[in-house]
């Protein structure tokens, strides 16, 4: 039997498995969760040693345990590490979701008539991480695999890494591998193959911005005291001018400028905008002037508020003026800006704008550098061909606007350079209510990993 046969053969059962992991809420970021993140890891841990998997473990770490297995069937041969994670985004807000998250269905959409499985973490990235042990355990039942394997599956992508990066370095031999692989990006449509060849760095703040020792009556105090939370969305609103570039002093000191050409070949990928403003029922797109919507996601660096708060959101109006104002700020980094360089800008800036009126506290989150990936490698070569003998068509390299963290110190710490070979769709709502994930994406996935280790091995 070949490998396609095989995966044809177990088609009902490969859905039905990650209908079973899609129903464990792993929400890295609530601790309500914990008991849901650990069960997914054994539940990959479980399915990779049914598959045949050598040395599977869960590798406990300050946070949640990393699954790890390998297997090895010539030490001549090349190594593929997968890297993936089995956590997911909270599904909040709840309502919002035509079936509940945790309670996977197909349901078919306008992009994929074929029908979608909905469900938090359908596309990023239970389903991608999952079309990994399918294919392995399909070259496996074949006696197909071409390349040794090694799979390290992590929880908590969603949330920084923060316990990965230490586990690289301090297993540097155990992750010996000549290359990454990683499904946990999109395409730009079913029809129109790419591969990522980029994803922008992070840099992630909360600032606490603190008027008044307490909350005032804001009409016996309202207009002589300071409002942290109008003096907030005044700094805030400061941090872009009227051609939306970021006002922090040397944000884009270090920001690689591409030449024409490469804006010109980036701007080559089929794009229509008239379809994705009406896609996000938006009357128009916005950002920095002077650039594309590929070039703003893919090549610039943004500054966005994800988060504001403070003083009264209930019911009804209570009229005070508020002690305290906080916000959630992410800044996208794009080569060659530091995420730690990035912070301490944001961070001298910020307190130096604010009035003495109000008092502030900049509280650095995780961060992330920017990555590019060669596309004249090996591994890119032999993914370009793996996803045209799929697709029938070469796939088109892009800058993926999101961010894998721990992308930049498999180069810098494992010498790995990884590829993206991503089977989602940027509409498929990952972080959003009623995220999904097309089954022919599933099934094109699990047939293109086979494909790459095929290539891979003759490069
Ligand atoms: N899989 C995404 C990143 C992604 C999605 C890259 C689509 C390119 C295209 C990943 O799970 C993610 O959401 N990363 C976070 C990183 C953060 C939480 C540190 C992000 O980009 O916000
Ligand atoms: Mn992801
Ligand atoms: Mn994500």
């Amino acid at each position: 039997m070949t490998t396609a046969e095989y995966i044809q053969n177990n088609k009902d059962r490969f859905l039905n498995e990650l209908f079973e992991l899609l129903r464990i809420p792993s929400i890295s970021a609530d601790s309500a969760f914990k008991n849901d993140v650990r069960k997914a890891a054994e539940y990959i841990q479980n399915k990779l040693i049914q598959a045949g998997a050598d040395k599977v473990e869960l590798c406990e770490t300050a946070g949640y345990p990393i699954v790890y297995g390998e297997k090895i069937i010539d030490p001549a041969l090349p190594t593929v590490l997968v890297y993936g994670h089995y956590d997911v985004q909270p599904s909040a807000p709840d309502e919002l979701w035509e079936t509940p998250a945790f309670e996977p269905v197909i349901r078919k959409t306008a992009i994929h008539p074929e029908g979608a499985i909905f469900a938090r973490g359908s596309c990023d990235d239970k389903g991608q991480v999952y079309m990994h042990v399918k294919a392995f355990e399909a070259m496996m039942a074949t006696n197909s695999l071409t390349c040794n394997v090694k799979f390290m599956i992590e929880g908590e992508e969603e949330v920084g890494s923060g316990n990965l990066g230490p586990f690289c370095i301090a297993n540097k031999e155990r992750l010996k591998a000549d290359m990454v692989l990683i499904s946990d990006t999109s395409m730009i449509a079913n029809d129109t193959p790419s591969i990522d060849v980029g994803l922008r760095g992070l840099s992630y703040v909360e600032v606490e911005v603190t008027g008044p020792n307490r909350d005032l009556h804001s009409g016996v105090y309202g207009g002589a005291v300071a409002n942290p939370i109008n003096i907030l969305a005044k700094m805030i609103a400061s941090m872009h001018d009227e051609n939306n570039h970021i006002t922090i002093p040397g944000f884009y000191d270090k920001v690689a400028e591409l030449t024409a050409a490469e804006r010109k070949d980036l701007n080559e990928a089929p794009f229509d905008l008239e379809e994705y403003k009406k896609d996000l029922q938006v009357g128009d797109v916005w950002g920095e002037k002077g650039f594309t919507v590929l070039e703003k996601t893919g090549i610039r660096p943004t500054l966005d508020v994800n988060g504001i708060w403070g003083g009264y959101t209930g019911e009804g109006s209570k009229t005070v003026l508020p002690s305290k104002a906080f916000a959630k700020i992410s800044m996208r980094l794009v080569p060659n800006q530091s995420s730690d360089e990035i912070t301490a800008l944001f961070q001298k800036h910020f307190e130096g704008i604010a009035p003495p009126s109000v008092k502030v506290v900049v509280k650095p989150h995780h961060g992330g550098e920017p990555v590019v990936t060669p596309t004249d490698s090996k591994e890119y070569l032999a993914a370009a061909r793996a996803v045209e003998r799929t697709f029938g068509k070469k796939p088109i390299p892009t800058r993926g606007g999101g961010s894998i963290p721990i992308v930049a110190l498999f180069k810098k710490e494992l010498g790995l350079s990884s590829v993206l070979l991503g089977f989602g769709l940027d509409s498929d709502a990952l972080h959003s209510p009623n995220e999904h994930y097309g089954v022919v994406n599933y099934f094109n996935g699990i047939n293109t990993i086979p494909l790459f280790f095929e290539e891979y091995a003759k490069a």
